[in-house]
């Protein structure tokens, strides 16, 4: 029988996960139909609850819920844990056990696809919500010689900054002489046609200037391409942590250039 996954969030209609799958499972040969599941936003639980009875193996988990799956879940990564947000949900074991796949999809399309080394870089992350916070973790696994989070909500990154070490957080005014290797942003400000505060100088020679959010080009790249310095969007991160959460689910990792070429336009 073929084995039934889902994402859910609310809205979802916009999700680009079940087309991702379907290309890794052609791509690998396995046999797995992957839809889309739109709880109210009080419904998280009960419509988790029915896909598992129902026989459903494993589920991908965005906004508003990844809060929600953390919460679910009896089992939890180290990432999982680190993030306090899951979106990837494993439902064929005793326990449900709960991954965050964001960070590590970050760091593999810095590092694989951007020639984007992170060892021993200086590394800015502005925001200090839920896409911010599943990303501390792999970065400093990364290795990264410095990692500042600045948040519009200076007290934000704060807290955050002090849930790990070696990391300093604090608002947009200590970016007055800071310079960074890679700048991600990791707030909402794109969504809202908004630019984070960032003077042009937090750019090293040869920076690369990242943007979470996928397939429009925010004023954050603009920015950055103004400013001669080279901007890529999230749909790479996209399809990384699509790519983890499949091999957590099958075992196996699919390959992603061509179907990140494919949802660039290449
Ligand atoms: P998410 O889970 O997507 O990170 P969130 O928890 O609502 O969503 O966080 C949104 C982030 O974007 C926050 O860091 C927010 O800053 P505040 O904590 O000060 O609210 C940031 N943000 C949203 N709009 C912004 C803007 N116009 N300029 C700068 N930061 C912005």
């Amino acid at each position: 029988m073929t084995d039934r996954y889902v994402v859910i969030g609310n809205p979802v209609g916009h999700s680009k996960s079940p087309w991702i799958h379907a290309e890794f499972a052609r791509a690998t040969g396995e046999d797995i139909e992957y839809g889309r599941l739109e709880p109210a936003p009080e419904g998280f639980d009960a419509a988790v609850d029915a896909f598992r009875t129902s026989g459903g193996r494993g589920a991908n988990v965005t906004l508003p819920f990844k809060q929600a799956a953390f919460r679910y879940c009896a089992e939890l990564s180290a990432r999982a844990r680190a993030a306090e947000a899951v979106n990837t949900l494993v439902l064929d074991r005793a326990a449900v056990y709960g991954d965050n796949t964001d960070g590590i999809g970050l760091v593999r399309d810095l590092q694989n696809n951007l020639g984007c080394a992170l060892e021993g870089r200086r590394v800015l992350l502005l925001g200090a919500g839920g896409a911010a916070q599943g990303v501390v973790q792999p970065m400093l696994d990364a290795a990264v010689a410095a990692l500042v989070v600045i948040n519009r909500t200076a007290a934000r990154a704060q807290a955050l900054a002090a849930r790990f070490p070696r990391i300093r957080g604090g608002g947009y005014d200590l970016l007055d002489d800071a310079v960074f290797d890679l700048v991600v942003n990791a707030t909402a400000a794109g969504l809202v046609g908004e630019l984070p505060p960032i003077p042009a100088q937090v750019f090293a020679r040869g920076a690369l200037a990242y943007d979470m959010v996928y397939g429009r080009d925010t004023p954050f790249l603009a920015f950055a391409r103004e400013h001669g310095v080279r901007a890529s969007d999230g749909t790479g991160m996209l399809v990384e942590q699509a790519a983890e959460s499949f091999f957590i689910w099958r075992g196996m990792r699919p390959p992603t250039r061509a179907i990140l070429s494919a949802l660039r336009g290449g």
